[in-house]
């Protein structure tokens, strides 16, 4: 979908011309991933950082029990009230019930809310429009109703949306780099415990571009689920060798390699991608602090090797715009970025070759698909903050 970009003041404007009451503000984040794709639902590790792609909302209590909700980008508006909340046709109305309703299962007296949102954060494009969509309402619905929540909190409570009202069986990745980015850093996530660390995402003479290859396979949406499942069912049958282990995190490829035979092919291949996938990540994390960035791309590309030929959740316009990259002179890696089937390539590119790669790779691109690719330059940033309060 070809969306317009907005601004702060545009939501702001918009909101003004609908609503009376005065708005506070919230700025939400986009996210990148540097490397550990697919692996946070199996309680393994993850490497993102918030992005300077946002999400605004102007948003104030109206004093009834109705909600307007006004999405900018997309011009459409939905209203309804709080006791009939019920997920329907509209999907980002229905991350933004979820997180009302998971505040109501956590005891809070909701008022009605007036609400106008939109950005310049690519929807669909595997940078977690969904995940920056909950987490900048729920905190401002904290900011509204004086709501204490601290942010892991509101990470829990955002997925917990996804997963109960829109029913994306989602990991916790996109909503903790939403509301925990630190400027200039990656967050090396423990999905597990929530521990986490900050990595300075310092790239030297090279940068994180983003190529949008503007397709949106809707297969995704019904994959994705799939993969979980498929995971679940690779460690139930591991557990019954090794009933210490309760997700991929827990084994090893010793334990895959000896059970081979037990294991679906498909099976076998998505549990073998995650395990690589977190020692990968721990290499990339070490490479990072040590400035080795040849490194660092080589192993982006054995990641979209996996996630291509084990985990199978790549396209073609993907693998198309990742192996012309890879082949390019001042690129030192690509891959598929996010939860696949189209979306984003994250690519870590010479600062000195980056215009004459865009400029080629969009014209290739077109050739191939008749698609005008479209490219982002992102820099970490703080997550997802109350700009203007009550
Ligand atoms: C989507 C999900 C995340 C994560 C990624 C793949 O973005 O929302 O939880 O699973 O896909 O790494």
């Amino acid at each position: 979908m070809n969306m317009q970009m907005l601004g702060l003041s545009d939501i702001v404007e918009q909101y003004e011309a609908r609503f009376e009451n005065p708005p506070i503000l919230i700025r939400a984040s986009g996210r990148i991933n540097v490397i550990g794709e697919h692996t946070d639902y199996n309680d393994g590790f993850v490497l993102p950082a918030a992005v300077d792609k946002y999400i605004f909302f102007a948003l104030a209590e109206n004093g009834t029990r109705e909600c307007n909700f006004y999405a900018a980008n997309i011009e459409e508006r939905f209203s309804f009230q709080l006791k009939d909340m019920q997920p329907g046709p509209s999907v980002w109305a229905n991350h933004l019930m979820g997180v009302l309703q998971q505040f109501e299962k956590g005891g809070v007296a909701l008022e009605g809310i007036d609400c106008v949102f939109g950005g310049n954060l690519p929807i669909g494009s595997g940078m977690s429009s969904s995940a920056a969509l909950e987490c900048g309402f729920a905190l401002g619905v904290c900011a509204l109703f004086s709501l204490e929540y601290n942010r892991k909190e509101l990470a829990l409570l955002a997925q917990r949306a996804s997963h109960e009202f829109v029913g994306v069986p989602c990991g916790i990745m996109d909503q903790f780099a939403s509301l925990m980015g630190r400027e200039g850093q990656a967050i090396r996530l423990d999905c597990r415990s929530l521990n986490h660390e900050y990595i300075p995402l310092d790239l030297g003479d090279c940068e994180l571009v983003l190529v949008d290859s503007k397709v949106k396979h809707d297969l995704g949406d019904s994959e994705y689920p799939k993969r979980v499942a498929e995971c679940k069912a690779g460690v139930a049958v591991l557990r019954r060798h090794y009933p210490e282990i309760s997700s991929l995190r827990d084994v090893t490829l010793d334990m895959l390699k000896l059970h081979r035979s037990e294991l679906e092919d498909a099976i076998y291949r998505r549990c073998i991608y995650v395990v690589k996938e977190n020692a990968r990540l721990q290499e990339a994390c070490r490479c990072l602090w040590k400035g080795e960035l040849e490194r660092l791309g080589a192993l982006l590309l054995v990641t979209h090797e996996g996630l291509r030929d084990e985990y199978e959740v790549s396209c073609p316009e993907i693998d198309f715009l990742v192996d012309f990259a890879s082949g390019y002179p001042g690129v030192l890696g690509a891959r598929v970025m996010g939860g696949g089937f189209g979306g984003c390539t994250i690519n870590l590119v010479r600062k000195d070759a980056k215009e004459k790669l865009l400029k080629e790779i969009t014209k290739a691109y077109f050739r191939q698909y008749g698609i005008h690719c479209e490219y982002y330059f992102v820099h970490p940033v703080d997550g997802t903050d109350v700009i203007r309060g009550s």
